[in-house]
Formats: C-alpha cells, sequence, structure tokens
C-alpha cells in the first residue's frame, strides 16, 4: 500500500500520461471520421449512378433510402435525420482538422519555406487537402441543408430539375471536384499515417497507395460526372413540367395513388 503521498504522485503522473494521450486520441478520431466520410461518399457516389441504369433503378435507390421496402410506405424524414448524422460528422471531422492548420501568417511561412526546401510530394498533398477542406466546408453545407429541408425532393425528376432549373450544376461541379479528391487523398494520407499499407515493403506500398488514390479518383470523377451529365439531360429536357413527380414504368397505366411515387411524403 503507497501512502497518501505515493498515490497523489501516482494520480499525477496518471493525468500527464493521459493529458500527453489526447494529440494521439484526436488524431485516430480524425482519421477514422475522415475513412467513414471518404467511404460514404464512395458509396454514395454509386447510388447516385444508378440514374445511369435509367429512371426506374433511380427511383428504386430513393424508395430504398426512404425505407419504403422495411416500412411499407416511403418516410422521407429518414433521410433528413441520416443527413444531419453525416452534417455532425462533417463537423467533428473540420473541427478536429482546423487544429493542424497554420493561424498566422508566421506559422504559414514556416510551413511553405519547409515545402519548398523539401519538395516532398507528401506535404504539398497535405496543402491539397487544406485547399479543398476549406472549400467543402461551404459546398457540404449547401448540399447537406437541401438534403435536410427538402428530403421529400429526391427522385428522377425531382433531383434533375433540382440539379438544372434550380441552377445546382455549378455548386455539384465543384463538390465533386473536391470532395472526390480529399476524399482519396485524405485516405492515401491515412495509410500512411497509420502504416496500412499493401505491401511489407513501406516503399512499395506507399508507391501502391499512391496509385490507388490515382485511381479512386479517375474512377470516381468519371462516374460523378457521368451521372451528373445523366441529371443535366433529364434536367433540361423536362425543364417545362418542373416539379411534376416521376411516375415509375410499372405504374404508368394505374393511377398515382396506387403505389409509392416520388410526390409521396
Ligand atoms: C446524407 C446526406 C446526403 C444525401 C441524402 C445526399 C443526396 C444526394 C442526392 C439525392 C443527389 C442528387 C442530386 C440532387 O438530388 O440534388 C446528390 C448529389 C451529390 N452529392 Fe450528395 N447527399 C448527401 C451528402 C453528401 C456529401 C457529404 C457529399 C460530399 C462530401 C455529397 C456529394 C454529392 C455530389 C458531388 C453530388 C453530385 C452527384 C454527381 O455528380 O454524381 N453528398 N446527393
Amino acid at each position: 500500500m503507497g501512502t497518501p503521498n505515493d498515490l497523489a504522485v501516482g494520480a499525477a503522473l496518471t493525468k500527464r500520461r493521459d493529458g500527453r494521450l489526447w494529440p494521439a486520441r484526436l488524431d485516430f478520431l480524425q482519421s477514422a471520421s475522415g475513412l467513414f466520410l471518404a467511404l460514404f461518399l464512395w458509396v454514395h457516389l454509386f447510388a447516385e449512378a444508378s440514374i445511369l441504369l435509367g429512371k426506374d433503378a433511380m427511383y428504386r435507390v430513393t424508395m430504398f433510402f426512404e425505407g419504403y421496402y422495411f416500412f411499407g410506405t416511403p418516410y422521407p424524414i429518414i433521410i433528413t435525420l441520416f443527413s444531419l448524422f453525416i452534417l455532425s460528422i462533417v463537423v467533428v471531422h473540420a473541427v478536429l482538422a482546423v487544429r493542424k492548420i497554420p493561424v498566422s501568417y508566421r506559422q504559414y511561412r514556416v510551413y511553405r519555406d519547409h515545402q519548398k526546401l523539401m519538395r516532398h510530394e507528401d506535404t504539398s498533398l497535405w496543402w491539397i487537402q487544406v485547399y479543398t477542406g476549406f472549400a467543402l466546408f461551404f459546398l457540404v453545407s449547401v448540399h447537406l441543408y437541401t438534403m435536410i429541408s427538402q428530403p421529400g425532393n429526391i427522385g428522377p425528376y425531382a433531383s434533375a430539375d433540382r440539379v438544372v432549373s434550380e441552377w445546382m450544376w455549378p455548386l455539384y461541379v465543384l463538390l465533386l471536384l473536391t470532395a472526390v479528391v480529399h476524399a482519396a487523398v485524405g485516405s492515401y494520407r491515412v495509410g500512411v499515417k497509420w502504416g496500412w499499407l499493401p505491401a511489407r515493403d513501406p516503399v512499395v506500398g506507399r508507391r501502391r497507395l499512391k496509385w490507388m488514390m490515382r485511381g479512386f479518383i479517375v474512377f470516381f470523377l468519371l462516374l460523378g460526372f457521368t451521372s451528373l451529365g445523366a441529371y443535366i439531360k433529364i434536367g433540361i429536357e423536362h425543364r417545362d413540367q418542373v416539379g411534376e413527380r416521376y411516375v415509375p414504368t410499372w405504374l404508368q397505366e394505374s393511377p398515382p395513388q396506387a403505389g409509392p411515387t416520388e410526390a409521396m411524403p
């Protein structure tokens, strides 16, 4: 048994060690939230790409996310709640990332001079993250606010109308570019930072991971821009009927109330 003095010293040491662990814990949380958001984005871009399989396919995906196949009726509130959850992860991730950004011109110069001197590609990648992350904070906020406030306005016509007639396409072009680059570069940096490399040799592992990063950027930009092109095409064709909701082909002959339509709450 230690004396009260020993116990006090022990407690103080534990507190000091815990204090030293916090930066590592916050770093881990930043990586984990970033990876989660990257995964979400990639799944999301696949879901959006359902429009490439036709309007009915995108309609089915929308109904799935609104819970129709579980509850027998669509609940757009699910989209609102899920969007709020994603927004909270974005905020946590951004707050944790802001700790690392130079806050004064002096700090900024030190970083920049270091980068020029070292010519280290990974330091340049870090700056890409700072710029794209900064832009994303504004771009994602606008998009998520739309999803939170108008969850019932998602579907082949509703989405295409938003993209074209509500002029969201310029925002989506910027959002797609910044989000895809940020997610791929961020995942590469997480792999390097925590040593999750696709090879035993770190040099080979890092090189492979960088190729994967480039591959993800090219693939998801192609997928995203092709889908965006499809929404734009539908939005232009539908310009004179803005507000009209898509009725799936299997319901087109029967009255609209016979099944779920985009217009349902
Ligand atoms: C749960 C939250 C989200 C929902 C429900 C959602 C839903 C949608 C929907 C329905 C569209 C199609 C266009 C439209 O209807 O306006 C879209 C497009 C898009 N979203 Fe999201 N989104 C969410 C979060 C995000 C986040 C966090 C990002 C980026 C980090 C993002 C990036 C994009 C991009 C880039 C497009 C354009 C699609 C493309 O180019 O293929 N979304 N989103």
